[in-house]
């Protein structure tokens, strides 16, 4: 019998430099902890295509190394409307994110792929989008860090209920 299709999920940011890529990064971490890794695939990309081709922003490479997680080499790109049939979920890290990616779904089965990040963050959390770090400092970094790893183990604890069945 051949391996089911993994489950394909795509975090969406502005840029694509800070927020997505940390968090498509940490997904992948956590869900190798998990052992999902041959379950799920993860990718990332931005609403806005200034930085296309670029490398993850150094200060969140930093934060992550910090954190204890690794690179792999992701390079920047657009969101664009196939994402909506090549992926099982798609994550917006703000609300502006998700009104851009909603503006361009084609139907209400595309639209319903669209959950925000803020669904997986703790309910005593204050924030309802990842506070976008881009013009702060190293702290903004560790933060976003700490907020999408609270979250990145939620969705994977769902992943992991949904994929292996018991
Ligand atoms: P990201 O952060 O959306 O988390 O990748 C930003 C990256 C670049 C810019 C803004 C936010 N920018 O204005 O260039």
């Amino acid at each position: 019998m051949s391996s089911p299709a993994p489950y394909r999920v795509l975090f969406v940011c502005l840029g694509n430099i800070c927020r997505s890529p940390a968090a498509e990064i940490i997904f992948n971490a956590v869900a190798a902890e998990e052992g999902l890794a041959a379950l799920v695939q993860a990718d990332s990309c931005g609403t806005a295509s200034y930085h296309t081709g670029s490398r993850p922003d150094r200060r969140m490479l930093a934060a992550l190394e910090r954190a204890g997680f690794s690179y792999g080499g992701h390079r920047a790109r657009t969101f664009r409307r196939a994402d909506f049939s090549e992926f099982d979920l798609i994550v917006p890290q703000d609300e502006y994110n998700e009104q851009d990616i909603l503006s361009l779904s084609r139907n209400s089965a595309d639209a319903a792929r669209v959950r925000g990040m803020w669904q997986w963050f703790a309910e005593n959390e204050r924030e309802r989008s990842v506070p976008d770090p881009y013009y702060g400092g190293a702290e903004g970094f560790d933060a976003v860090v700490a907020l999408l790893t609270r979250s990145m183990r939620k969705l994977v604890a769902e992943l992991k209920d949904k994929l292996i069945q018991a």
